[in-house]
């Protein structure tokens, strides 16, 4: 079958919402978005338009590699309920013929604008990458209107990802690069027409402005004012792990700071993670009409854990996290689920008042594998804290060093990896699980731990044990979108 084939037999099989979908599916999300077949991974084009929210992604929706990537799409109301739509963009051009790489979106006179770096890969291996602009008046088809910006002098091809964003009556564009001597870099541009584009330099990178190695390379970055700091998210690859830091493969993380409008100049704190789970990359964030700043994410990493996702077998990888908002508190980014997700909450939650010690150390119960878990900490006197979920993801926090550990069985055998960060005092967790994710919220979002998992389809057991003095209070609630 040609390509143009599949594409089209794709984009019918989303319209009638056929395909590997749900019920056949234990691992399928119940309430995460996911792609109806193939690989998904950077959210991308986030944005409010015309009264819908508007997610398109990177998609290879010709199998679970990344070889190709065209812009898949979902819109909803509500960011509960989505609805799939053809293809945004598919490569072809010239200056996008390997594939439509990430990018962002935004309105201007009623009209969506992407931006998105169009990939080539030359005969001779080498790489070009082009930024360019698609435009739409409906907000699903788009008319593809070329390169708007070509790599400048000083860096490699590896230059990708723009996210576009108004100040005053300026356009900026920031975008994740390489440069010639292989270090990281977020470069701002600014405009007034979005056809010419100034370059107005890096505003953070390794080995750059005081910062120390940083990284090889920047990917998917995002500026932004909130709550009087300005904040760059970017994910750079190249950190060596250190201690509880970096130990995925590449890094999701941000710089807090003070940015100069109309030139590059930021000065900013030290990187800090994102997220402390093992399968976070490539957020991206928008206001939305509450003027919330929300982020999305992709819930995998490019990692040798691909091989190993069990739905593979069923034609598709890979997921987006919930929508989370963002706050600032100090120099520190919190993130909560948007409150809309209360909505997915159905019937009687179950409700516990415990009170754990040496005679009577846990408690179990059994959970619909769609549930949201809260548990407020009242008392721990010492020891360790310990919730298991359907014998595959555990959460210990440990009270005598304030540290807590996230494990999961690993997707290729039946022993144990780790994930741990430093959170001191532990007053609250909100846990989402989906079908085969988990996500919990620490402290109203101090910390936050992203992970796919897969248990078995049977198991929906769930467990609390302590062995010190423990009060904790219980909720749980069944969710369905
Ligand atoms: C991040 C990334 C981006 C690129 C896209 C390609 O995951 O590598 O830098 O634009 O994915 O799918």
């Amino acid at each position: 079958m040609t390509k143009e084939r599949q594409l089209l037999e794709m984009i019918n099989r989303i319209k009638s919402n056929d395909g590997p979908y749900t019920h056949s599916d234990p691992y399928r999300p119940a309430y995460h978005l996911s792609p109806p077949f193939g690989l998904m991974n950077d959210p991308n084009g986030l944005l409010y338009f015309k009264g819908r929210f508007h997610v398109f992604f990177q998609w290879n929706p010709f199998g679970t590699d990344h070889r190709t990537k065209v812009w898949g799409h979902f819109s909803s109301t509500d960011l509960l309920h989505w609805e799939g739509h053809p293809p945004a963009l598919v490569p072809g051009e010239w200056y996008d013929r390997n594939g439509c790489y990430s990018g962002s979106a935004i309105e201007h006179d009623g009209k969506m604008y992407l931006f998105y770096t169009g990939n080539v890969k030359k005969l001779n291996g080498e790489r070009e990458s082009y930024q360019c602009l698609a435009i739409s008046e409906d907000g699903i088809h788009f008319e593809k209107k070329g390169p708007i910006l070509h790599v400048p002098k000083g860096y490699t091809s590896h230059f990708r990802d723009p996210k576009v964003w108004r100040h005053n009556d300026h356009w900026y564009m920031v975008l994740g690069a390489q440069s010639d001597a292989f270090q990281g870099r977020a470069v701002l541009f600014s405009s007034t027409d979005f056809c010419h584009w100034q370059m107005l330099g890096p505003i953070a990178g390794s080995h750059w402005n005081h910062s120390g190695d940083l990284g090889y390379m920047w990917e998917c970055p995002d500026f932004f004012h909130l709550q009087g700091k300005d904040i760059l998210l970017f994910c750079p690859q190249g950190l060596e792990p250190k201690g509880m830091n970096y130990n995925n493969l590449y890094q999701s993380g941000y710089l807090a700071g003070r940015w100069i409008p109309g030139t590059n100049h930021y000065e900013h704190g030290e990187f800090r993670e994102l997220d402390r789970g093992f399968d976070f990359y490539a957020p991206q964030t928008f206001v939305d009409p509450k003027m919330r700043r929300i982020l999305i994410a992709w819930m995998g990493m490019g990692d040798e854990n691909e091989r190993y996702h069990p739905t593979v077998e069923k034609g598709w990888i890979h997921a987006l996290t919930l929508p989370r908002e963002l706050k600032v508190i100090g120099d520190h980014l919190y993130q909560t689920p948007i409150d809309e997700i209360q909505n997915l909450r159905r019937g009687e939650p179950i409700r516990l008042h415990i009170d754990m010690n040496r005679d009577h150390s846990e408690y179990s119960a059994t959970i619909s594998p769609h549930s949201e878990i809260i548990v407020h900490v009242h008392s721990l006197t010492s020891g360790p804290l310990e919730i298991t979920i359907r014998n595959n993801i555990q959460f210990s926090y440990d009270t005598d060093h304030g540290i807590f550990t996230l494990r999961r069985k690993k997707f290729n055998g039946n022993q144990y990896e780790s994930r741990q960060c430093m959170i001191g005092k532990l007053s609250k967790l909100q846990i989402f699980l989906d079908s085969s994710s988990v996500e919990v919220f620490i402290n109203d979002g101090q910390e936050v731990f992203t992970a796919r998992f897969f248990a078995d389809p049977e198991d929906h057991s769930f467990l609390i044990a302590s062995d010190s003095q423990a009060t904790v209070d219980l909720q749980i609630y069944s969710l369905l979108a």
